[in-house]
């Protein structure tokens, strides 16, 4: 005989535990809204992966005013500006002199998660990590629930309402009708190979550089470690880049005629990852709500996928603070409209610095030269330096 299902209830059950299942299971449990996060994989490997590094003041303020941002105050690294670079030269520009005092806030987003790991542990509020075979029920209806398979037992978590946080390639986007949601998507003919190493930065804020050779990212962690990326073709594959020709081609993109120069160091992680653009509209089905990845992707250049995901949550998190408050439902069913601008906004954005700073395989002598033009035009009209640096540092949070 077949073991019984274990029935389980909560008012939102959480797809997800990556930054933004973990926000908003934390902004919840700080409104008294039970939440239960499910989580694919291992804790150890959602907490070391290596991705986002930049964080908007929007989201640097939600995580202090929710407490988890002490860590946060005193390692992360507030920059005023960023630098771009083209024909050996840097250009700096001055984010936060053009926005009134914005800037960003350089913190990975593995530490991100693991200061909301703790404080979702603090609470006691369920997190389950490595649970199989999720799927959802009848999202459609006023009684969602998730199935899910956990160390061999098989359960059903009966919600009031779901976030689907579950990244790109989850189950909840999928779990809505074809005919209820509309796509859109570019893939770019090009990919980006990461690393971080054990090497004091040179440069105390971030270098974006468009050599001939291709795009190349100048980025840290810590006072000690520095982190880059280099544009490599879509379907790269790790083995082709031994460490020695990742510095040496970091070098050739990077080093300006004023002698900067990236310092090297021991490689202690390198990864790949494509690039692309996509939104799921609308961001809802039924009692289904989606959030960050799962409802779209921005390629990394603009820095803001991490920010969007926080954006939406803490959008969503209002939504139902509202419901449980009073029984209305405006906010929940506002929540993907008003996100959509925003989304638009950062994928406008993401998708113009992209152009500008990439080489596009096939393109004509003529296009690195309006490439050029176009930099060159940003680095000398306090205009076009204001309209980067208001899109970069992000609009304030709703
Ligand atoms: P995710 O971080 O993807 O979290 C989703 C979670 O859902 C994951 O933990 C996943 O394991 C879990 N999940 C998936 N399926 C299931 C299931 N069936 N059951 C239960 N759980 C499930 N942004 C930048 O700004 N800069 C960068 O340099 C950058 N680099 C990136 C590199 C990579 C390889 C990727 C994938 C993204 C990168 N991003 C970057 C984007 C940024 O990291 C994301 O926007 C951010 O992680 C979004 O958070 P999220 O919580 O929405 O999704
Ligand atoms: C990073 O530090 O990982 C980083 C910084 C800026 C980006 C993307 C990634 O645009």
């Amino acid at each position: 005989m077949a073991a019984p299902v274990t029935l389980l209830r909560t008012q939102v059950g959480i797809v997800g535990g990556g930054p933004a299942g973990l926000m908003l299971g934390h902004l919840l449990h700080l409104h008294r809204i039970d939440s239960v996060i499910l989580e694919r994989r291992p804790e150890d490997h959602v907490v070391e992966r290596v991705r986002a590094g930049v964080l908007e003041q929007g989201t640097v303020d939600l995580l202090a005013s929710t407490g988890a941002g002490d860590r946060l105050q005193r390692e992360g690294m507030r920059h005023g500006g960023i630098y771009v670079a083209f024909e050996q030269a840097r250009h700096r520009i001055d984010m936060a002199g053009l926005t009134g005092g914005r800037v960003i806030t350089i913190y990975g987003q593995n530490e991100v998660v693991r200061d909301l790991i703790d404080a979702r542990r603090a609470s006691g509020a369920p997190l389950r990590f490595e649970v199989s075979d999720l799927t959802l029920h009848d999202v459609d209806s006023d009684r969602p629930n998730i199935r899910f398979v956990e160390q061999g037992q098989e359960f059903a978590l009966a919600c009031d309402w779901i976030a689907g946080c579950d990244g790109f390639h989850g189950p909840c986007r999928t779990a809505i009708p074809a005919a209820k949601l509309r796509t859109f998507e570019r893939i770019y003919p090009f990919a980006w190979l990461g690393i971080l190493a054990e090497a004091a930065p040179t440069s105390e804020e971030l270098v974006y550089s468009l050599h001939e050779r291709g795009f190349a990212l100048f980025s840290m962690r810590s006072p000690a470690i520095t982190r880059l990326y280099l544009q490599v073709p879509p379907d790269e594959d790790v083995a082709a880049w031994p460490d020695e020709r990742i510095w040496s081609e970091l070098q050739i993109r990077l080093r300006t005629s004023d002698g900067w120069r990236p310092k090297e160091g021991a490689i202690v992680q390198k990864g790949i990852t494509g690039m692309r653009s996509f939104v799921a509209e609308p961001m809802r089905f039924g009692r289904l709500f989606l959030a960050g990845d799962a409802a779209h992707i921005v390629p990394p250049t603009g820095a803001k996928g991490l920010n969007l995901a926080m954006a939406d949550v803490a959008r969503l998190a209002r939504g139902f603070e509202r419901f449980y408050g009073d029984g209305q439902t405006d906010l929940l069913d506002t929540y993907s409209e008003r996100g959509l601008r925003r989304v638009w906004r950062a994928q406008r954005f993401s998708w113009w610095m992209t152009s500008m700073l990439h080489r596009i395989p096939g393109d004509a002598p003529f296009d690195h030269r309006r490439q050029i033009a176009e930099l060159d035009y940003l680095v000398s009209s306090s205009a076009a330096m204001t309209s980067l640096s208001e899109n970069y540092t992000g609009i304030p949070f709703e």
